[in-house]
């Protein structure tokens, strides 16, 4: 078929669905209007580890309006089948109410269901609960560690011996939340046994499929409706107990139950960004080749189930170098499961590796671009696989171009606006380009508009913006005649909206859709005698604002709706779907950026004011310009975070978080967001998928917080490996 117009793709359009979020008609999870709702608060544990010994629920349940409490003494057991294929973690997942085990502070051991919310939540703090208390572990540098999972090449020992100039480096990076806008939160009803769940969720499907496994039901039986998430940032990428929680409540009470779960119990009851602690050794030649590597990283998981993320790619593939070793321990805790938050694993490798990067640079004397593009690998060390493209050379120099580069002095301490100390910094992020299996359904209708359903959610990046830019260009339709239908399970079935993998596998499902039902409209019109198209060769089609006509001949043609209307057809519609990525993979696939900070930090206070960002990326195609640089703009902003405020603090004398708040636990807020810029580099990846695009919405967030480090360096000379940096590290 011949290609088709791009006019949607491309294009810096506004969202879609922006009239409905900024007028709130866009409902988030607790929103839906399910009639006869009740609501549920989760009774938390207020001991960080040991045994439920009683619980006294009869003043709860003495209050008027409150419908039942259910704990482990009175709730049914639940068959907590395996469900393979999820993103539990290997381990035993937390079964709700099924034991008096207290795994971590903070653990649901009762729900109270009321008819109202206010009674609900007062009914749960009058519920009493008596525990055995054992100490609880929580902290990462007491606790015994797994055995670690390793990778070698080459002698990293013997490479590091032999090395003219060595480093050795630990680094502490703190544990960070979500801490999405929107509460996580569920509404269930059951109409007999079958269950309805409208819920905060990045995976409809998972969320079923673990409903599914939890509660031993068919398939059938279970709808997952999430058609808007208000932010997520990898926190709604399993499912998690109170949702179990809110089917159980609905089922034990017969009525629909509505459960949010606070801010605070967020910290608790959904996942976090592990902390780590992270030893870095390398070496390299005098003129900056990287001889060796060894890595050690030490990462929280809980007591129940192992947590892994991929920390350890960035080490292997991001420089040349012979000798690399690495050895990454998870460490079991009392605290609720981990979870993967934005530019997972790589992020947290990015900082180490960046961070030290740029001490060898120093200590060499070599700026740190130079030392970078000295040890630019050829193809992917760690497997011999060519990249698909790789093009942190040009991000470099467009980057250095556009920030000012050379106006850093590579002398710390040299640059000075009165109190303020200026500096600059830079470091690379990489992301994995991941892809998989997806579908989509496409139906074109006979009055010229169009409808895809997939079950896909946005949790913000844009999905039902730039999804529609692929389908409006796919099928020659306006953006405005084509409808999106993202987030229900009841759609066709799509993989996590994470890994930045939701425009690669299910883009590329819905391209296929489309194409189908546009060939399928082609070769109805030039077979159909009464067609101006009849005779013409399909592979000469094309379709444009609803018309096709033959390339190049404008005036052949006709619409779609005089088709299909002529043809007494009321649609045309095919399913589309991606297979994902080919296995094995035969190219080495990475989306990269060079991102840029300058710094001002008091020099008697310490405090670091972030004042110019800008990124570079090499992130494959941009469907939709606009929606790019808000992801970019978001990813920096979160980076700042990670760099210079976020730190989920526990105590650990009973593994309690004390700063289970947005007053205390600090994120960006305007005045910490300064002048950001993301340029995209124009270009496309033909290998990776059908669109050419490799993700983009983790990259953005990944080398922002060594960018900054490095420029509190350049600033200060003072050399902070803790993550958040802040004013007392630089006093
Ligand atoms: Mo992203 S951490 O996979 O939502």
């Amino acid at each position: 078929m011949s290609p088709q117009p791009q006019a949607a793709v491309g294009a810096p359009l506004s969202r879609v669905d922006g009239r409905l979020k900024v007028t709130g008609q866009a409902p988030y999870a607790a929103e839906h209007d399910v009639e006869g709702v009740v609501h549920a608060v989760i009774v938390d544990s207020g001991v960080g580890r040991g045994r439920i010994t009683s619980i006294d629920t009869r003043d709860a349940e003495a209050q008027r309006d409150v419908l039942r409490v259910i704990s482990h003494r009175n709730a049914p057991k639940l068959p907590y089948r395996d469900n393979p294929g999820s993103n539990n973690p290997p381990g035993r997942r937390l079964r709700v109410f099924q034991d008096d085990r207290v795994l971590f502070h903070g653990q649901p051991v009762a729900v109270v269901v009321a008819t109202t919310l206010e009674a609900a939540q007062h009914g749960a703090s009058l519920v009493k609960v008596a525990y055995d208390t054992e100490r609880p572990s929580t902290d990462l540098h007491e606790a015994e560690r797994d055995k670690p999972t390793t990778y070698a090449r080459g002698d990293a020992d013997a490479g590091l011996r032999s090395s003219a100039v060595r480093l050795d480096l630990t680094y502490q990076l703190a544990r960070n939340h979500q801490n999405p806008m929107e509460p996580h939160a569920t509404i269930a009803r059951w109409d007999g046994d079958k269950l309805t769940v409208w819920d905060k969720t990045q995976w409809v499907v998972g969320t079923r499929d673990e409903l599914v496994t939890v509660f031993d039901l068919p398939e059938e039986s279970v709808r997952i409706i999430s058609p808007f998430v208000g932010g997520a940032f990898g926190s709604g990428l399993r499912c998690w107990p109170h949702t179990v929680v809110a089917a159980l409540a609905a089922r034990e009470t017969g009525r629909p139950v509505k459960l949010v779960l606070s801010r605070k119990q967020q910290y608790f009851g959904t996942g976090f960004r592990p902390s780590y602690e992270y030893r870095l050794r390398l070496g390299s030649d005098r003129r900056g080749r990287l001889t060796a590597m060894a890595h050690e990283m030490d990462a929280e998981t809980s007591s129940y189930e192992t947590f892994t993320e991929t920390v350890m790619p960035a080490g292997q593939m991001l420089y040349s170098m012979p000798n690399v070793s690495q050895e990454y321990r998870t460490v079991p805790l009392d605290v609720n499961t981990p979870l993967w938050m934005r530019g997972p694993g790589f992020a947290t490798a990015s900082f180490v590796i960046e961070s030290a990067m740029d001490e060898l640079a120093h200590k060499l004397g070599i700026d740190p671009l130079e030392l970078r593009r000295r040890n630019e690998p050829n193809e992917d060390e760690s497997n011999g696989r060519p990249f698909s493209t790789r093009r942190l050379r040009e991000c470099y120099t467009v980057g250095a171009r556009e920030f000012g580069w050379h106006r850093r002095s590579s002398r710390p301490r040299s640059r000075r606006e009165g109190d303020w100390l200026i500096g600059l910094g830079v470091a690379v992020g990489v992301y994995e380009t991941q892809r998989n299996q997806a579908q989509a359904r496409v139906r074109l209708d006979a009055d010229g508009t169009a409808l895809v359903e997939t079950a896909a959610s946005d949790m913000g990046p844009g999905t039902y913006t730039s999804q529609t830019q692929v389908a409006a260009d796919a099928l020659g339709l306006t953006m405005r005649t084509v409808t999106l239908r993202l987030g229900d399970s009841l759609y066709p079935p799509t993989p996590p909206h994470g890994g930045s993998q939701t425009m690669a596998s299910v883009g590329s499902a819905v391209l296929d859709g489309c194409d189908k039902v546009r060939r399928q409209a082609i070769e109805l019109a030039v077979e159909d005698r009464e067609s101006p198209l009849y005779g013409a060769d399909a592979d000469d089609v094309v379709v444009r604002g609803g018309r096709l006509h033959v390339k190049g001949n404008p005036g052949r043609g006709e619409t779609y709706r005089s088709l299909l209307t002529r043809n007494d057809r009321t649609h045309v519609e095919a399913g589309g779907s991606y297979a994902g990525a080919s296995k094995p993979e035969r190219h080495s696939f990475y989306a990269y950026n060079a991102t840029f900070a300058e710094v001002a930090v008091d020099a008697k206070l310490g405090l670091v004011r972030v004042r110019r960002m800008l990124g570079v990326y090499d992130a494959g195609r941009i469907i939709s310009p606009k929606l790019a640089e808000s992801q970019a703009i978001g990813g920096i902003v979160g980076g700042i975070g990670t760099a210079l405020l976020e730190h989920t603090v526990t105590d650990h004398r009973d593994g309690r978080i004390v700063n289970a708040n947005l007053a205390d636990y600090l994120v960006p807020v305007n005045a910490d967001v300064p002048d950001v810029r993301a340029i995209y580099l124009d270009g496309e990846d033909r290998k990776a998928d059908p669109l050419g695009v490799k993700g983009l919405g983790e990259v953005v967030h990944v080398g922002v917080a060594p960018a900054i480090a490095n420029a509190v360096f350049n600033a200060t000379g003072r050399r902070v490996r803790e993550l958040p940096i802040t004013a007392e590290a630089l006093m």
